[in-house]
């Protein structure tokens, strides 16, 4: 089978990026949300972020802003996955939400369609029975698409295993490098790792071990690395960090999560909120003398 036709659902951060790849590399794109503000701001985000690859990659701009004109913006479902070879699904990290976008679409998608799912930590059997296709179904999670190009595929038990490959081969056709999750697992790969990472940095923390700078240093330093675990939890946003860890049955976690619960209710979210950890724009760690 060959891709032609791509709808992305849900036109929030995620959504816009693979869209806006997708357009790039020369497919045939539709972006759907229930929200018409949202696929307004997903357009502008997508012309932002062309003016960067503009100025960053040598890409060319007119180039770029035709690539955004060919892409459908609809907030009609309907109209959104006519024709669609694959759905690519990026709306909220929410498991009735995520239900509720599946089951219609199983409903009102072409036979043909492949069904694929953008979810960080749940899993794809969550939602595969209910799109009514449970074969045609896998996780194939992006990262950030233009700076982090991985792209995790990851089959549930009941996925055919010829839609591997094709999702491998489609991932590299959007300049991802494909990486394959043999069992299903939360967090697939990459964030299982950083998972573990964090968890050691909180740990350490929260034992009173050592500081909040001498823990950062000792990894910047050790691995050549422009932050550390907690300047890594800043730019991830400590909200999205807390609802991670709170999931975490262990002690360890439990404790992190309830130091991180009090800097969230004291407003320091991290980088996005201007103070986390540590005060942004200008973080102590970016200052050539944190190291010495
Ligand atoms: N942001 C990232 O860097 C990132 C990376 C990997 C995976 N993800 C995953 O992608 C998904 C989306 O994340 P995001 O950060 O883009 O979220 P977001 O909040 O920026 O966007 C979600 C969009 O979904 C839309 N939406 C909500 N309900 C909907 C419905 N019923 N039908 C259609 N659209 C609906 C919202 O209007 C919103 O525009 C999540 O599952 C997230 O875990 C995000």
């Amino acid at each position: 089978m060959k891709i032609k036709n791509v709808c992305i659902l849900g036109a929030g951060t995620l959504g816009s990026r693979v869209a806006l790849q997708a357009a790039l590399s020369g497919y045939k794109v539709r972006i759907y949300d229930i929200n018409p503000t949202a696929l307004e701001n997903s357009k502008k985000t997508m012309a932002k972020i062309i003016d960067q690859l503009a100025k960053g990659t040598g890409l060319e701009e007119s180039a770029g802003m035709n690539a955004i004109d060919g892409i459908v913006f609809t907030d009609n479902a309907t109209n959104a996955v006519m024709d669609a070879d694959l759905i690519n699904e990026s709306v909220l990290e929410d498991i009735q939400v995520k239900n509720q976008v599946w089951e219609m679409f199983g409903q009102i998608a072409p036979e043909k369609t492949i069904f694929t799912t953008n979810t960080s930590f749940l899993l794809p059997s969550m939602f595969a029975e209910i799109s009514g296709r449970p074969a045609k179904f896998c996780a194939l999670h992006f990262h950030d698409v233009f700076y982090s190009k991985v792209v995790d595929i990851m089959p549930h038990p009941g996925t055919d295993p010829d839609l591997v490959p094709l999702l491998e081969e489609f991932g590299r056709s959007l300049e991802q490098v494909p990486v394959t999750v043999k069992k299903e697992n939360h967090g697939y790969i990459f964030n299982s790792m950083l998972m573990a990472f964090i968890g050691a940095a909180g740990k350490l923390l929260t034992k009173e071990i050592a500081s909040i700078e001498d823990i950062d240093k000792s990894w910047m330093v050790n691995f050549h690395m422009p932050m550390g675990p907690f300047g890594i939890l800043d730019s991830i946003g400590l909200d999205t960090a807390w609802h991670v860890t709170k999931s975490q049955p262990d002690a360890a976690s439990q404790k992190f999560a309830a130091l991180l619960k009090t800097y969230i209710e004291a407003g320091k979210l991290g980088e996005k909120s201007g103070e986390g950890f540590y005060k942004y724009p200008k973080p102590e760690y970016r200052n050539s003398g944190f190291i010495s």
